[in-house]
């Protein structure tokens, strides 16, 4: 199940199909974001997964139940492999998005929950959102949410895997960004981790933004993570 999730983030279809057509080999499992979903509208989607790529469909739902069921109905019909929502919703949200989400036949893809953003500091959470306990405690707790929901993961940073991984069991699926190479710089991501760290703690996805797409040689950097992640 362990596989590599390249976050496609360009603003243009012709950007992003330029960079997937490197890929003659193995096609790598593709995140399209909101600038992408929102630039360019379902049909984005579509072309992608007619290359033969599969599709984390990165919107991050977050809404009242019935607008959230009703918006991933729409979403069951595009054939993604995974999408998500943000825990923060409630556990009737997630229900209602995993009922939306359900096909006539009874398939769907894989929904993962959002926890609390890596960009939200502790201090934060507890001064604006007035979220009283740790952010450790917080995120926890939003994954237990998500698994009495139904749901099948969360998102979270590398560091954080583990925490979810002893709260919701080995089972539960972890989707880790913030990935770097040991040998490259960490731009504006602060918590982060190898691929290979990645594997150790536990993750069943990483998602890798810039080590792959600003690379010189996307598609070996890719494999790199491959190597060191799937150890293919
Ligand atoms: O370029 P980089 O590897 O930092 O990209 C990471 C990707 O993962 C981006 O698409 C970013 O939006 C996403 N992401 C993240 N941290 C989160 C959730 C998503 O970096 N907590």
């Amino acid at each position: 199940m362990r596989d590599v999730i390249i976050a496609c983030d360009f603003s243009s279809k012709e950007q992003t199909l330029a960079f997937l057509d490197r890929f003659t080999g193995r096609k790598p499992f593709v995140k399209i974001g909101m600038e992408l979903f929102y630039a360019c509208g379902p049909d984005i989607v579509r072309e992608i997964k007619a290359r033969g790529h599969k599709i984390f469909l990165d919107l991050k739902l977050h809404d009242i139940p019935n607008t959230v069921r009703k918006a991933m109905s729409v979403l069951s019909h595009l054939d993604v492999d995974m999408t998500n929502v943000h825990a923060a919703g409630t556990v009737d949200m997630m229900r209602a998005a995993l009922e939306g989400l359900t096909r006539p036949d009874g398939t769907r893809p894989l929904l993962i929950a959002v926890t609390q953003l890596t960009s939200t500091s502790e201090e934060r959470m507890q001064r604006e959102l007035l979220i009283g306990a740790t952010i450790n405690d917080t995120i926890a707790k939003y994954a237990e949410n998500a698994k009495t929901a139904g749901l099948d993961g969360v998102v979270c940073s590398p560091l954080e895997a583990e925490l979810v991984k002893n709260h919701c069991g080995a089972e539960f699926m972890t989707v880790t960004p913030g990935i770097r190479f040991a040998d490259a710089a960490a731009d504006d991501q602060v918590r982060i981790t190898t691929p290979a760290r990645a594997r150790e703690i536990g993750s069943d996805f990483i998602v890798v933004g810039r080590p792959v797409t600003a690379a010189e040689d996307p598609v070996a950097a890719y494999e790199r993570c491959c190597r060191e992640f799937i150890g293919e």
